[in-house]
């Protein structure tokens, strides 16, 4: 039996990339593996710490996902500076925690904006940039929430959910143009993500983790294998998956 080419090499070396929300966690991991095996990188965050990773291989651009423009942006300096467009790693995030009844609508505007309609935004940049090409391939940084649930985290998990089915969704109209569209389900993972509402933020993701069944959080490195994974031709046959990467919170009973 012979084996297909695709399968016996990443493929990632020479291709471009989007990266949001990669100044820090779990996107900045993705930037430096990405790099690493050969990606050239649009590093895109609003926080303007990002700008710190500029060199031959990543293109820095301060922006807020949540501005329409900011994709169009984005697209337009992977084709600029790199030449074109293969993948797009919706990670940017945010999260708040309080009950539904205490929730400001800015609150949950906030929370939906980045974590939902950024990442639909810079899908259909980079699908009116990849179709044309009918290859490209995007992941979107999901979360035990797009699943589970728990008091405090309705803003957060209902944007996950969305993702979750924008993910599905958006992968049945891309696979016939030969983009897959797949997502990570992140557990917990000493990242930044919870500094606003901790003192210390990646303490807390830290000892949360341990009770997972695996005993521990994630770095933020294992997560960014899971994304470069799914963004490589050796993801080839999955369309519209939600792979789970949480030591096992989603399969525990109780
Ligand atoms: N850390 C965890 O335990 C965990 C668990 C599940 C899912 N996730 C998901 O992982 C992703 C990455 O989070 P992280 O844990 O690395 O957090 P992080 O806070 O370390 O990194 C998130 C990055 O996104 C950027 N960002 C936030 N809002 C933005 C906006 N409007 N425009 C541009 N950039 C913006 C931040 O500046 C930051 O650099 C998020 O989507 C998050 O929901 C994380």
């Amino acid at each position: 039996m012979s084996t297909s080419p695709a399968l016996t090499s990443d493929n990632l070396s020479g291709k471009v990339a989007i990266v949001t929300g990669a100044a820090s966690g779990i996107g900045r991991a993705t930037v430096d593996l990405l790099v690493e095996r050969g990606v050239r990188v649009v590093a895109e965050d609003r926080n303007k710490a990002v700008e710190e990773l500029a060199g031959p291989a990543i293109a820095p651009l301060t922006a807020d996902v949540t501005d329409e423009d900011s994709a169009r942006r984005a697209v337009e300096l992977a084709r600029e500076r790199f030449g074109g467009l293969d993948i797009l790693v919706n990670n940017a995030g945010i999260i708040i925690n309080k009950n539904v009844v205490d929730m400001t609508l800015d609150d949950w505007n906030s929370v939906l904006a980045v974590n939902a309609t950024g990442a639909f935004l810079h899908s259909r940049e980079a699908m009116r940039a990849m179709i044309p090409q009918g290859s490209g391939a995007i992941v979107n940084v999901g979360s035990y929430a797009c699943f589970q649930a728990f008091p405090t985290i309705a803003a957060y998990a209902a944007s996950k959910g969305a993702l979750a089915q924008l993910t599905r969704a958006l992968s049945l109209e891309a696979i016939e143009h030969g983009i897959r569209v797949n997502a990570v389900g992140v557990g917990d993972t000493v990242t930044n993500i919870l500094d606003d509402i901790h003192d210390d933020g990646p303490g807390f993701l830290a000892e949360h983790g341990s009770a997972t069944p695996i005993g521990r959080a994630a770095q933020p490195s294992e997560m960014a294998q899971v994304v470069a994974f799914l963004a490589s031709d050796q993801a080839s046959y999955l369309v519209g998956s939600i792979v789970m990467a949480d030591g096992g919170m989603s399969v525990a009973a109780g």
